[in-house]
């Protein structure tokens, strides 16, 4: 017999994108609407949460509504509303949460919370809808940086993780320091294309006992003594040797854990998540490591890799099959773990 098919409408509100989607049977996308604040954040160099949960506030609505009549579906169409619930800013994650809530009472369909990390995560099914767990993945984005076993939907185990900095947020901060302004991954990965990656050796850190974990302070700090050392010598900066040493720098160290932590936990196949992931310089090395050590590789493309809500719907579908259903008592979580739930 046929499964039914399903239809979720997910909703995704954690940091500086307001995002809704429609998603069939979790793979199939039929809209992705994204409002993107980055604008506005802009001038401040980084996300204001004050501004964020308003702008949320102002867009939620409209969004949604064109995320459904772009999808050609009406609210009564779906079977569940999915929401971000955490982790992220929490004035951001809670319009989300109040919005869903109040369209699950009103339209009486099933609430289903998501992990917004779990949703990076998922993004790999959109695309290839062949892939399937068990996978190593590296999530790589603004606040996270982990390596994680993928057991089965929704089943995951953290091997690796940052001892401070996230990989984006180093991105973020090295691209502020040469003046190239918020966001500063994708700035730095434009500008790496011009400048030469092995110009200046910038420290890759490795953690004694855990040898799937990361760190990345210290190539923030050596970049910014760099920096100063210039300065105090008057010396001009190459600021596109700058940022390809220190994308190099970066992206050697998220290459070589993950084929390590293949390697030791027998897993044949990679996948990758996060802001992070739509690094050209990272797709590039981790498809050549990979291919080297015979591991299958995915990734989504870049509209997937950064926040948005088909991912969400992704994620939830999986969740609303295992029978996970949320009342209306749910709370944004902004610190909330990778498989834990509410
Ligand atoms: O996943 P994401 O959209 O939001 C979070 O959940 O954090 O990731 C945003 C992060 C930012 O730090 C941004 O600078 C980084 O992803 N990013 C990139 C690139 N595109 C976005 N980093 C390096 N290269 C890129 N092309
Ligand atoms: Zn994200």
């Amino acid at each position: 017999m046929e499964e039914k098919e399903i239809y979720i409408l997910a909703i995704e509100s954690s940091c500086d994108e307001t995002a809704a989607a429609v998603v069939k049977n979790g793979r199939e996308v039929l809209s992705n609407i994204i409002s993107s604040q980055i604008a506005l954040h802009t001038k401040y160099g980084g996300v204001v949460p004050e501004i964020a949960s308003r702008k949320h506030m102002e867009r939620i609505n409209q969004v949604i509504k064109e995320a459904l009549s772009e999808a050609g579906r009406k609210l009564s169409d779906m079977d569940a509303v999915a929401v971000t619930y955490g982790p992220g800013l929490v004035g951001a994650l809670l319009v989300g949460v109040a919005e869903a809530k109040a369209i699950a009472y009103a339209a009486k369909l099933p609430l289903v919370g998501v992990h917004h990390i779990e949703g990076h995560v998922s993004a790999n099914y959109i695309e290839n809808k062949d892939w399937e767990p068990p996978f190593l993945c590296l999530i790589v984005s603004g606040g996270h940086t982990h390596l994680v076993l993928v057991k089965d939907y929704g089943e995951y185990e953290i091997i690796g993780r940052t001892h401070d900095d996230a990989a984006g947020e180093s991105f973020d901060k090295v691209a502020r320091a040469i003046g190239l302004g918020y966001p500063g991954g994708p700035k730095i990965d434009r500008l790496a294309k011009e400048g030469n990656p092995r110009a200046i050796s910038f420290p890759r850190a490795h953690i004694d006992g855990a040898a799937f974990d990361f760190s990345f302070s210290g190539v923030k700090s050596a970049v910014l003594n760099y920096l100063n050392s210039c300065a105090m010598k008057q010396e001009e900066i190459n600021r596109a040797d700058v940022a390809a040493s220190f994308q190099e720098a970066v992206v050697e160290v998220l290459v070589s854990r993950t084929v390590d932590a293949a390697e030791k936990y027998g897993m044949k196949r990679v996948a990758m998540a996060g802001g992070v992931a739509s690094n050209s310089a990272l797709r590039s090395a981790m498809k050549q490591a990979c291919g080297k050590a015979g591991l299958e590789l995915m990734y989504p493309s870049p509209v997937y890799c950064t926040d948005n809500a088909a991912m969400i719907g992704a994620a939830a579908y999986y969740e609303y099959k295992k029978g996970v259903r949320h009342g209306l008592d749910l709370n944004a979580v902004p610190n909330l773990m990778i498989g834990q739930r509410q």
